[in-house]
């Protein structure tokens, strides 16, 4: 039997990368052939440099994960960037896929796209009950139509196109900048600020948001495992438990210990919290793979160890960090030396 050719989108990004270091590492298999792309090999949102791409490389598995991202503030300021980029992403990668007669894709939403007002905790069954929350009403909406065209491309055509659900990502290659970022790197990048110029620590927001939080290695585990078993059109989340939800103020603190940051915290709560928060149930998954480890978000959370152990997933190496450690610092060294440069 001919082997698999399988295109990761998004490859050069966070959770492109996780992907690839986790089949170098092993999860390849000798029958698979894995192609890494990034907006330099062709701009997605244009349908014939797409169409192109899938005809170079005649892949017959996708996971598809290029996409506009960002955290909160980069959401509100270009909701309609948001918006366009990704229905224009979306569409010319599964029309493509659909033409080139691709045997399975698998895409990528995010819990940010859920319902603002629901209840919880939120499940697959629910990405369509209702408006997402104002801030990022443009992502979400696109990303809500990826799971209509999986529905629309296996009812016409019979393909086998799906999608999981991640909650926030952290990990390696991260985007540490302060306004366009997610949380986690975003206030790494304050405190090591904070250390350098001896400053407060302002954290924006009032800290009591809450967000279960995935390490990009565990996630790229999970996506292979998809791409190989998960048989539904259907979503699925891949998310830790409900009961390792962290709090914004736990997450800084947690950051501040494990950086040993001894200056004060001010919760700047001007700045928008965000949807509250969106607590995900992992039942779907669990009912798969009841015994998939995740990687904790924070060992030593219990306050039974050193503050200077607290985050072993941020610096010790004690679980997957080892690599991370390097890459983080010098992201941020590399970013700091760069915003200086510019000014
Ligand atoms: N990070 C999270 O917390 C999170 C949570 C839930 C879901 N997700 C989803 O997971 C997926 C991956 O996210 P990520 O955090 O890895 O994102 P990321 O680090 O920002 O990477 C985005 C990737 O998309 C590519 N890309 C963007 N615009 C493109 C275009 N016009 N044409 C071709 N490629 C383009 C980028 O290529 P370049 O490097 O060349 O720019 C990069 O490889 C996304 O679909 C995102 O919505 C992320």
């Amino acid at each position: 039997m001919e082997g698999k050719r399988i295109l990761v989108t998004g490859g050069s990004g966070l959770v492109g990368k996780a992907i690839e270091k986790v089949v170098a590492d092993g999860e390849g298999r000798p029958d698979e052939q894995w192609i890494f792309i990034s907006s330099k090999d062709a701009d997605l949102t244009n349908a014939a440099d797409t169409k192109c791409l899938f005809e170079k490389h005649k892949p017959t598995h996708v996971i598809h994960l290029a996409a506009m991202v960002g955290g909160l503030f980069r959401n509100m300021k270009y909701n309609l960037d948001f918006l366009r980029n990704n229905l224009h992403i979306n569409d010319n990668v599964l029309h493509s896929a659909y033409e080139m007669g691709v045997q399975k894709v698998v895409s990528c939403l995010s819990t940010c796209i859920f319902p603002d007002k629901t209840t919880y905790p939120i499940d697959e069954t629910m990405i369509h009950n209702g408006p997402p929350h104002t801030s990022n009403f443009g992502y979400s909406y696109a990303k809500r139509m990826i799971d209509v065209q999986n529905r629309a491309y296996y009812e016409q055509h019979g393909c086998k196109f799906t999608s999981v659900i991640p909650t926030n990502v952290f990990g390696p290659h991260d985007n540490f900048n302060i306004d366009d970022g997610h949380v986690l790197p975003g206030l790494i990048h304050k405190v090591y600020s904070a250390k350098q110029n001896g400053t407060a620590l302002s954290i924006w927001g009032t800290g009591q948001p809450r967000r279960q939080f995935i390490y990009s290695l565990d996630l790229a585990r999970l996506f292979i495992w998809v791409l190989r078993e998960y048989n539904e059109v259907d979503p699925i989340i891949l998310s830790v438990g409900e009961e390792d939800e962290v709090s914004i103020k736990e997450a800084a603190e947690s950051i501040v210990a494990a950086m040993e940051f001894k200056g004060e915290l001010i919760f700047d709560s001007t700045k928008s919290d965000g949807q509250f928060k969106k607590t995900a149930s992992n039942h779907k998954l669990r009912k798969y793979l009841p015994d998939f480890q995740f990687t904790p978000f924070n060992k030593g959370s219990s306050g039974a160890s050193e503050s200077s152990r607290d985050v072993y997933w941020l610096f010790t190496g004690s679980y997957h960090y080892d690599i991370t450690v390097g890459t983080v610092i010098s992201a941020l060294k590399c970013h700091v030396m760069m915003q200086q440069a510019a000014l």
